[in-house]
């Protein structure tokens, strides 16, 4: 059956470095045209992985039910968006070897900003309780966090502008044939 090839494309970076604005934006410009679905840290952590924690092993559970589940859909055609701190490189290599064995392609896209100037914008306040010993396991202050050594596309999102990221992501799957051409602003 000839049918859109969908794909994984696999949003890593520490908190409030802007996986998630950066997926609206990638949807608005991918949705005329193909089916997608944004799988959120947060969101996923409300429905698929309600109760589980900030461990190794959960976040590692976190990202091994994220990607099932974007493989799931992307058999179908539609586009994943998946945004997850995703912390540990084994982790996302995992991710990216079974979608590979399904034949789903995957690209990986690190969401970096310094942590200083995450510490400062602190959308959520969650920086300010870490430092102040008020948050066990959060990541980049008591918690590691691998950065990816090869990612297919590295959005610098306290330098990029939103549309300038998503430009670069779109670009990258231009060139994998995973979209076609993509239209002007
Ligand atoms: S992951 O490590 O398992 O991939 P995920 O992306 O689902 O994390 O969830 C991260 C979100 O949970 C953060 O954006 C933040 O809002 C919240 N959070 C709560 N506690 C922590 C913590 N200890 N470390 C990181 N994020 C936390």
């Amino acid at each position: 059956m000839d049918r859109t090839v969908g794909f994984i494309l696999w949003l890593t970076g520490l908190s409030g470095a802007g996986k998630s604005t950066l997926s609206r934006a990638l949807r608005e410009h991918l949705s005329p045209t193909r089916a997608i679905e944004v799988l959120d840290g947060d969101e996923v952590r409300t429905w698929l992985s309600r109760g589980l924690g900030f461990s190794r092993e959960d976040r590692e559970e976190n990202v091994r039910r994220i990607g099932h589940v974007a493989r799931l859909l992307a058999k179908h055609g539609v586009c994943v968006i998946a945004a997850a701190i995703s912390p540990y490189a084994s982790s996302r290599d995992e991710v990216r070897r079974l979608a590979a064995e399904a034949d789903i392609p995957f690209v990986e896209v690190f969401v970096q900003a310094p942590l200083d100037v995450l510490i400062v914008r602190d959308v959520k306040g969650l920086y300010k309780k870490a430092l102040a010993g008020e948050l066990a396991h959060f990541t980049g202050v008591s918690d590691p966090y691998e950065a990816p050594a090869a990612p297919d596309v590295t959005v610098h999102s306290d330098v990029d502008t939103v549309e300038a990221g998503a430009r670069r992501v779109l670009e990258a799957l231009r060139q994998r044939g995973l979209i076609a051409a993509f239209a002007a602003a």
